[in-house]
């Protein structure tokens, strides 16, 4: 495969399992489309032409030293200059892949935060209250990565000829897919079995060797599930904590997530939701590791690093 065949791959794979569906994407693009339209000259200019495309903006190719045949790949959950050099030390690594985003994928972390009104509408929250809320949240974030030294990876993979690509809101799909399924499988009742059923997880059952397996943040064992949400997942970063009062309304009971802030904490326990925090880097990992084995399958050879926990299904 070659890195456009790799990265395209990770795109199609996140539309399949996205929230919104196939044609909940194809409308998302349709109004990118309909804003470009409408745009004069200067500001088609500044707009980023991916846009029309890519409905994962957090998630992009930055650097191709020669466009062949990937062999070998380094995978990490982030991506610095020390990787970079990590790639160089390692013995033919054609690609290094990240999670998180960097460069402008990183600067366009919020564009995929759209994806989460979907997500609580899906589970019930109406969308004029979840697209009011996390406007601002949208925004806040937009200008809190505003400030990040966004080239650095970048420069560092120009420098040392290293080809770079990540793939986020991508594989957070796929790990919220992955869950959400589970959870619908088993139907645990309450908070104690859905915990067990997490810990059954493999890439859960190593985190928990380093004390960074599944835990509950709000709620208790012995707790009731009520309607369990896949909120916390995917759709770039935290949302608002007010959403959480209009969950509780909406009927959710539970929500699992990645990780969580203090202030959303308190917000959840002010809304009787039970919290199950299933774990960040363990949970990227779950993500990423979907995409690896197709990769794996058409023969590329996988070094993880950057704390991925690298379990292949294949
Ligand atoms: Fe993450």
């Amino acid at each position: 495969m070659t890195i456009k065949e790799i990265y395209n791959l990770a795109i199609q794979m996140g539309i399949k399992a996205d929230f919104r569906g196939e044609e909940g994407i194809k409308k998302f693009l349709e109004n990118k489309k309909k804003k470009y339209e409408k745009m004069d000259e200067k500001e088609r200019e500044e707009f980023d032409k991916d846009a029309l495309e890519n409905p994962y903006l957090d998630s992009r190719i930055y650097h191709i030293t020669e466009d062949k045949e990937i062999k070998k790949v380094l995978v990490g959950i982030d991506i610095g200059p020390a990787e970079i050099l990590m790639a160089k030390e390692i013995d033919d690594i054609d690609l290094v892949i990240a999670h998180h985003p960097v460069g402008k994928g990183l600067a366009h972390l919020a564009d995929v935060m759209d994806l989460q009104c979907d997500v609580l509408n899906f589970y019930g929250v109406p969308i004029n209250i979840a697209e009011g809320l996390m406007k601002e949240r949208i925004d806040e974030v937009a200008r809190g990565v505003n400030s990040v030294n966004h080239q650095r990876t970048v420069d560092a993979a120009q420098l040392l000829k290293m080809s770079l690509m990540n793939s986020h809101t991508p594989c957070d799909n796929l790990a919220a897919k992955f869950l959400k399924d589970l959870v619908e499988e088993k139907k645990p009742e309450r908070i104690g079995e859905l915990v067990d059923l997490l810990k059954e997880i493999p890439e859960y059952k190593e985190a928990m060797k380093i004390g960074a397996g599944p835990k509950i943040f709000v709620g208790a064992l012995e707790n009731r599930c009520g309607k369990i949400a896949l909120t916390e997942i995917t759709g770039g970063t935290e949302g608002s904590p007010k959403l959480f009062e209009k969950m509780a309304q909406a009927g959710i009971g539970t929500v699992i997530g990645m990780h969580i802030s203090e202030e959303h904490k308190k917000e959840a326990e002010n809304s009787h939701i039970n919290v199950v925090i299933a774990g960040h880097i363990s949970s990227d990992s779950l993500g990423v590791n979907l995409f690896l084995d197709e990769l794996e399958k058409k023969g590329i050879d996988i070094v993880p690093c950057s704390g991925l926990i690298r379990i292949s299904r294949v």
